[in-house]
């Protein structure tokens, strides 16, 4: 039988990370280009995302939390609203991050758009959204994900897949769909991410790529500043 873990050899060739290189498009991003404001900005490369098959899920993006000792840790997430407030997800208040974002409330939020030799940083403050509008978007949840955010004690160690299956079946047999609504955990929500910077990296050819990094400005406004490749 052969190894079916023969192509994964490390040293072979086209596996050598240090030989992997892409060549970046030439078209950039020119300050001329950009929108007033970066939320603006971050629809419009959003919707140019969206529209690339390539990108699996163009709202994923990689949340990097610090706790109060400074020790960082990031996962993806998905982003499931964005407007002039702020950019918001979802997830488990009992979490490492939402245990993070308690004992420290500055946050990242990072954009791979690889296939399109782009990627978006925002950096800024996150504070849980209102019961409310937890509630409202829980509805829109399909019924199996809202038993999920019951059945997971995300981020605890639990001792099998089959206690997490048995949490879930429980649930699943205490709120049939259709019939009873489930509640909104009170251990569940949003957290919205207020931005103070938002950078637009676009890979250039020879390694000199555009970044533009919109800047909060007291007054409300944004300055618009240019970062060497
Ligand atoms: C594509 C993708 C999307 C994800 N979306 C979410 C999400 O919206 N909310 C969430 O809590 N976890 C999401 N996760 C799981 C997180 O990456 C992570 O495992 C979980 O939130 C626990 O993180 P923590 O222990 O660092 O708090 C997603 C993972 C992937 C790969």
């Amino acid at each position: 039988m052969t190894d079916p873990d023969a192509s994964l050899d490390p040293a072979a060739p086209d596996l050598d990370p240090a030989a992997m290189r892409k060549h970046y498009r030439a078209e950039g991003l020119a300050e001329r280009d950009l929108a007033d404001g970066p939320v603006e900005q971050f629809a419009r490369w959003f919707r140019q995302a969206a529209a690339q098959a390539h990108l699996f899920e163009p709202n994923a993006m990689i949340v990097s939390t610090a706790d109060g000792d400074g020790r960082p840790s990031a996962r993806t997430v998905l982003l499931k609203q964005f407007d002039e407030r702020g950019f918001v997800f979802y997830t488990n208040y009992e979490s490492r991050k939402a245990r993070d974002l308690a004992e420290n409330p500055y946050v990242s939020l990072l954009f791979p758009w690889h296939p399109m030799a782009r990627q978006v940083i925002v950096t800024g403050v996150a504070r849980r959204t209102g019961r409310d509008e937890t509630a409202a978007y829980f509805r829109t949840r399909p019924h199996g994900s809202q038993l999920g955010a019951w059945a997971s004690g995300q981020s605890s160690v639990i001792a099998s897949r089959a206690e997490l299956d048995a949490s879930y079946a429980e649930l699943a047999a205490r709120y049939p769909e259709g019939v009873e609504q489930v509640p909104v955990p009170p251990h569940w929500g949003g957290f919205r991410v207020a931005p103070s910077t938002v950078e637009f990296w676009q890979g250039r050819e020879n390694r000199l790529h555009d970044r533009l990094r919109y800047v909060a400005e007291p007054d409300g406004g944004w300055r618009v500043e240019r970062l060497s490749p």
